[in-house]
């Protein structure tokens, strides 16, 4: 069985705080899938974040690179601990990693499930259930830009926004085919009435990549995109921006949908010349770190992306169904409370089979 193609190298990096509660949950489901759905999983573990960060001094060395780079898929917790100063382990691990490996698309879905209430109060499921498709490797995350006169009055610091051509094209290329294939609607969020050069950019190029696509290309800047969201969601399919509007936009989109709790995300190399990166959108929370009390929904919802990247689309829509089953009857408030949950319905699908 091993010599089957449907046999995959994941590495689970279960990272700090709720991370590796929240994946253990998910790492149960997908053996339990995987099972019933006549595929093997090999897991890798691979202990990167802060506490690795505090003990050895380490973030991504080279050898812990090397060996990621030859599983099939990347199953993340969280990073991160008030211990560790901010950008160590954001800049070193998880903006390294999106840039070693060529993640260029952060896949963020937002489905209000049935039995989930959002932020916005009297939605119906069907009113909110888009996509955004973030750019992932350039924009303002690029690392452009640089201090000089470092504590002096005369400090300055600057952060550019790079936008190449060919990024905003394989970005938008991938929205547009992902459109495609869910309701045909293709929303621009960027800022072109005042980022004039890079949403000039952004503008022409996603008009190209739509027409070529045969779908009518949608804009809106993104501070009336925020307002879209909360007051008719419903207006969205699938929204393509750039690194940063996609990041704010995306937290806004896990509060429509009931909660960092339950936001998945894939980082993606849609060329697959590497692994891509699955993790719940929302930190290593150490406030609620072993109280039990951690949502694993988030995480389940992200293996499920991986299970679909990776071509089994029936395991990872198993999955899917899975919580929204256990959302749809009412959620539990504890880690093992959900995993006993999603274990039942899990098993009850294989026999309904
Ligand atoms: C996210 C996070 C990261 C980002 C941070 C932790 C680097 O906020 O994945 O949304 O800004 O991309
Ligand atoms: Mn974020």
């Amino acid at each position: 069985m091993t010599t089957s193609s449907r046999a995959y190298t994941i590495a689970h990096l279960p990272g700090d705080g709720i991370g590796p509660e929240v994946t253990e949950v998910a790492r149960d489901c997908v053996d339990t899938v995987a099972l019933s759905r006549g595929f093997v999983v090999e897991w890798q573990s691979c202990p990167l974040g802060a506490r690795h960060y505090l003990t050895t001094g380490e973030v991504l060395p080279g050898a812990a690179l090397d060996e990621l780079r030859k599983v099939d898929a990347i199953l993340l917790g969280a990073v991160g601990s008030p211990d560790v100063p901010p950008g160590v382990l954001e800049r070193g691990l998880l903006l390294r990693l999106r840039a070693e490996l060529d993640l260029y698309v952060n896949l963020r879905p937002s489905k209000l499930r049935p039995g989930v209430t959002g932020a916005v109060a009297g939605l119906d499921p069907g009113q909110l259930d888009f996509v955004i498709v973030r750019e992932n490797t350039e924009g303002l995350y690029a690392g452009a830009g640089g201090t000089v006169h470092r504590g002096t009055a005369f400090e300055s610091a600057t952060e550019e926004s790079l936008n190449t051509r060919a990024g905003v094209e394989r970005c938008v290329r991938y929205a547009a085919e992902l459109a495609a294939r869910r309701r045909g609607g293709l929303t621009l969020v960027h800022k072109t009435n005042v980022l004039t050069h890079a949403g000039d950019l952004w503008r022409r190029v996603a008009g190209e990549v739509a027409a070529e696509a045969g779908l009518t290309l949608e804009y809106a800047h993104v501070d009336a995109a925020c307002l879209y969201l909360v007051d008719d969601p419903g207006r969205f399919d699938v929204i393509v921006t750039d690194n940063l509007f996609g990041d704010i936009l995306s937290d806004l989109g896990a509060a429509l949908s009931g909660g960092l709790g339950v936001a998945p995300s894939g980082n993606l190399n849609p060329d697959r010349t590497g692994p891509s990166v699955f993790e719940p959108v929302h930190g290593s929370a150490p406030d609620i770190a072993g109280t039990g009390r951690a949502n694993p929904a988030g995480a389940v919802l992200s293996a499920s992306l991986m299970l679909d990247h990776l071509g089994e689309s029936q395991a990872a829509a198993d999955l899917d169904a899975a919580v929204s089953s256990v959302l749809g009857a009412g959620a539990p408030d504890t880690t093992t409370g959900w995993e006993d949950a999603l274990r039942a319905v899990l098993n009850a699908r294989v026999g309904a089979r």
